[in-house]
């Protein structure tokens, strides 16, 4: 017999998370709605509850890819959750943006994630992310006031590795690579690399990819982030002039931005997958059993 759907729970999806969102609250049993958002004529938002949420559990789940309107519409959407007496409102944003810019790195520069984990904060009670980027931030409690879950998706790119690459080598393409790298590379046994990285720009970094034989090697590069794709392109380079043999690029979050996933493939990546925390035609890594154990546990801390 059918179990019935859980009427005290809702889960709410918002673009691009819509598919996720409804897989999770299809799983769960948790009814699922979208939220109703459009736009006035000068672009300010409209957004409506289409559902009843007074005493309700609601969940809002929302990858922020773009996330400059993203964020307005979930500040918009949180604070409306609790005017409207929502029991308790956690926010799923399987790509957490905003995260990189984590200290003044020039004078009089905005510190995004601090202030972002701020706002946020003030207008939901939990958050649950995937592989945010955390490095300089150690834990998300350092900046979020409200519960906050680091999920991690290390454990589903090693299996798909191992069950699509034969015998790889895995590359770190930086420092900040080193964390997924390298537990993705234990995961499953095989070797890993870390190389250095110096960034000149927003679309210029200089890779140091030298030191190691990888010749006639499947070589997949893992990193948390595509998002020009010149890491990974300049990876490629090198290890093209190192004789691998396939080249083959992992992430959890492709950001995909100016084309980069095909100057990807012209650089000679054979092939490119991440995960669906930001739906794109190559995201076969399914994260929904992550984000449902999660919530069934309940334990945000
Ligand atoms: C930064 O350290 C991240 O881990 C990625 O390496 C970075 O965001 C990739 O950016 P891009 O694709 O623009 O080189």
């Amino acid at each position: 017999m059918r179990k019935k759907i859980t009427k005290s729970k809702i889960v709410f999806g918002l673009f691009p998370s819509q598919k996720l969102a409804k897989r999770v609250a299809r799983k769960l049993k948790y009814k699922y709605s979208n939220i109703i958002v459009s736009k006035f004529p000068d672009g300010e938002f409209s957004i409506k509850f289409p559902l009843e949420i007074k005493n309700k559990e609601i969940i809002i789940i929302q990858s922020l890819i773009n996330p400059n309107e993203k964020i307005l519409e979930l500040l918009f959407i949180g604070n409306t959750a609790k005017e409207l007496g929502a029991k308790k409102i956690t926010l799923v944003a399987p790509y957490l943006a905003y995260m990189r810019a984590d200290r003044r790195f020039h004078k009089g520069e905005v510190i995004s994630a601090n202030i972002l984990a701020r706002l946020l904060s003030s207008c939901f009670d939990e958050l649950l992310t995937i592989d945010p980027h955390l490095h300089r931030i150690k834990k998300l409690s350092d900046v979020f006031k409200i519960k906050a879950k680091r999920l991690t998706s290390v454990k589903l790119l090693g299996e798909f590795i191992d069950k699509n690459i034969k015998d790889p080598i895995i590359i770190g393409p930086d420092a900040e690579s080193y964390q997924w790298a390298n537990s993705v590379a234990k995961h499953i046994g095989a070797k890993a690399y870390v190389l250095k990285k110096r960034r000149l720009g927003s679309r210029k970094v200089i890779i140091n990819v030298k030191g190691f034989d990888i010749k006639g090697k499947n070589v997949v590069i893992v990193d948390d982030i595509i998002s020009t794709g010149h890491t990974m392109i300049e990876t490629i380079k090198g290890i093209k002039r190192a004789n691998a043999k396939g080249i083959y690029c992992i992430c959890v979050h492709g950001l995909f931005v100016e084309n980069a996933y095909e100057k990807m493939i012209k650089a000679g990546a054979k092939k490119i997958y991440t995960t669906n925390a930001i739906p794109h035609k190559n995201s076969k890594i399914d994260v929904a059993p992550l984000i449902i154990r999660a919530i069934k546990e309940n334990k945000l801390s």
